[in-house]
């Protein structure tokens, strides 16, 4: 039996050990923030968040294709009045454990919350920060184009004698543009900002991120058949994402009662499922044999 989806139960610290080496084309994930949402799924304190997250870094390190790419969701809250800085240390310290730093995303959170505090405004973003193992890794940047709409109307219309011409950067930094090569183009590429509404569809978990957001970097990041891990799943949104858009998918989920939800939505989709309730189980032969089959 071939399974498309794999759901672990378990913690993805012990779970990640019996995934072979280099058999994943994409990890994207959002880790429990620290210290937040203590009622819900247990938080891990700022100042130990980096010792608790780089053992498991080190497994997606070793997990990852040489091809693949790792997209972590987080951002630093607020302590006592200041930004937290665990986040830039985590930057720092998975840089010295093999990873490269490639690219931070920003997702910019539509719908944020409304309120007011002395201090600072609405927090209306997010990080998405990409990590690679190689320089040369897969990307597919066609899939995510977007239309060109109003700027190619005014900005094309009338092109001055430089547009017509490559324009070299006049700070000399050795970049420059032919605007009239976007001539007769429909769409464009897109910019590392990401304008999605955050998830207001009930759930079930109290942080789940919208579909859009794994489908994005899905698109961007695999192909069809390709393995998309999640290693802190919550309600699914990643795995679901991956199965609908013919992508293998593998889940791991500390909390019994959300691998039990996702189970029963991927059922419902009518998907070939693997559950796992114990880690050493697997049978990760089988997965490696199957992953390397597409
Ligand atoms: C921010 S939520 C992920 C939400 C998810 N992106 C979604 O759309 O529903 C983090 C999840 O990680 C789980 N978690 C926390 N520690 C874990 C661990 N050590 N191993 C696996 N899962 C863990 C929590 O139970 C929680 O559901």
């Amino acid at each position: 039996m071939d399974y498309r989806n794999q759901i672990i139960n378990g913690d993805c610290q012990e779970a990640l050990q019996q995934i072979p080496d280099n058999s994943v084309d994409l990890i994207f994930t959002s880790p429990p923030y620290a210290d937040q949402r203590k009622s819900t799924y247990g938080g891990v304190h700022p100042n130990e968040y980096v010792d608790w997250f780089v053992p498991i870094s080190a497994h997606l390190l070793r997990v990852l294709k040489p091809s693949g790419t790792f997209i972590l969701n987080i951002k630093e809250k607020v302590i006592e009045g200041e930004r937290s800085t665990y986040v830039m240390e985590l930057i720092l310290t998975m840089r010295r454990q093999g990873w490269l730093w490639t690219e931070e995303f920003i997702w910019h959170k539509k719908n944020c919350y409304p309120g007011k505090w002395p201090n600072r405004f609405r927090d209306a973003w997010e990080r998405l920060l990409q990590f690679n193992k190689s320089r040369k890794f897969a990307m597919y940047q066609e899939e995510v184009m977007v239309p060109m709409g109003n700027w190619a109307n005014s900005r094309l219309k009338n092109l001055s004698q430089t547009d017509k011409t490559r324009d070299n950067s006049k700070v000399g930094s050795g970049f420059g543009k032919n605007v009239s090569n976007w001539l007769e183009r429909d769409r464009a590429y897109p910019t590392n900002v990401l304008h999605l509404a955050t998830e207001c569809s009930n759930k079930n978990h109290s942080a789940a991120f919208p579909e859009e957001l794994p489908e994005w970097f899905i698109k961007l990041f695999t192909q069809t058949n390709d393995v998309v891990l999640d290693p802190f799943m919550g309600s699914g949104t990643t795995v679901m994402v991956a199965n609908r858009m013919a992508r293998r998918s593998i889940g791991i989920e500390i909390v019994p009662e959300y691998c039990e939800m996702v189970e029963t939505q991927l059922q419902q989709q009518a998907v070939q499922l693997a559950i796992f309730k114990d880690s050493r189980a697997i049978d990760w032969e089988h997965l490696v044999r199957f992953n390397s089959a597409a």
